[in-house]
C-alpha cells in the first residue's frame, strides 16, 4: 500500500530539497526536518498499552508505545533521515545496510549490513530518500526479511512510478510512505524532476 503524504510544510521543504542552489548544510537540515514531519504519519498505527503514572496531582491512566522500533537507513542517503525520526522515537534501535547502484546496469550492490537482534517482533522502518528503479529498497527489504523482519515499512522522500511498482510487486506486504511522487526516470535512472543525487547533495561529495 502506498501512502502519499500531503502537507503544506512537507511540500515547502521538498521544494527546498529540489532547488539546485540549496547548499549541503541546508539540504541536510531540511531532509532531517522532512523525516521528522513524516514520522507523525508513519507512526500513526503503532500499538500502545495502558499504564498508570503519577502526576503531581495523583494517578493518571494513560498509554505508552508497546512495540520495538528499528530504523534501517540505506547508506548513504538514508543516514540523513535517521535523526529526524529517532528524535521523536528515542527508544528506536538502529541497523544499517550499505547499498549502491552500479552506474552501468543500475543494479543494486549490497556491501554492508548490521542489524539489531530479534527483528521478528519489531516494526522495521527502511529509510531511503530516493525510490528510483526500486532495486535498492527492494533488496534492503529482502535482506531484512531474511534476517527475520516481519513487519516492514518503507519510508522514502521522492519516488518514481517504476519504484512504486517494483516494491508493490516484490513486497506487497510492505507499506510505502512517500512525500513526493514524480513523473519518470531518465536514461541514467535518475528521478525527473527529482532532486539529483541524494547522497552527493547530503554529503557534499560533488
Ligand atoms: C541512491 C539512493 C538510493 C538508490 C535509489 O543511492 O540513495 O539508495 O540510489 O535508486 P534505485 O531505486 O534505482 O535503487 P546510490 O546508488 O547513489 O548510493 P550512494 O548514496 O551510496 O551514493
Ligand atoms: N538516486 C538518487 O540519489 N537520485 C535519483 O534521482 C535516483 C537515484
Amino acid at each position: 500500500m502506498v501512502n502519499l503524504l500531503k502537507h503544506p510544510l512537507l511540500t515547502h521543504k521538498l521544494t527546498i530539497l529540489r532547488r539546485k542552489e540549496t547548499a549541503t548544510n541546508e539540504f541536510r537540515e531540511t531532509l532531517k526536518e522532512i523525516s521528522g514531519l513524516m514520522a507523525y504519519e508513519i507512526t500513526r498505527d503503532l500499538p500502545v498499552k495502558n499504564i498508570t503514572v503519577e502526576t503531581p496531582l495523583g494517578p493518571c491512566c494513560t498509554q505508552e508505545l508497546a512495540i520495538d522500533i528499528v530504523l534501517v537507513p540505506v547508506l548513504r542517503a538514508g543516514l540523513g533521515m535517521v535523526d529526524g525520526i529517532s528524535g521523536l522515537i528515542p527508544g528506536a534501535r538502529i541497523g544499517h545496510i550499505g547499498i549502491y547502484r552500479d552506474h552501468e546496469t543500475l543494479k543494486p550492490i549490497t556491501y554492508y549490513s548490521k542489524f539489531p537482534e530479534n527483528l521478528s517482533g519489531s516494526i522495521v522502518m527502511v529509510l531511503d530518500p530516493m525510490l528510483a528503479t526500486g532495486g535498492s529498497s527492494s533488496d534492503a527489504i529482502k535482506v531484512l526479511k531474511d534476517h527475520g523482519a516481519k513487519n516492514i515499512k518503507l519510508v522514502c522522500i521522492i519516488g518514481a512510478p517504476e519504484g512504486i511498482d517494483r516494491i508493490t510487486r516484490d513486497h506487497p506486504d510492505v507499506q510505502i510512505f512517500i512525500a513526493g511522487l514524480d513523473e519518470r526516470l531518465n536514461d541514467s535512472g535518475y528521478i525527473v524532476p527529482g532532486l539529483g543525487d541524494a547522497g552527493d547533495r547530503l554529503f557534499g561529495t560533488k
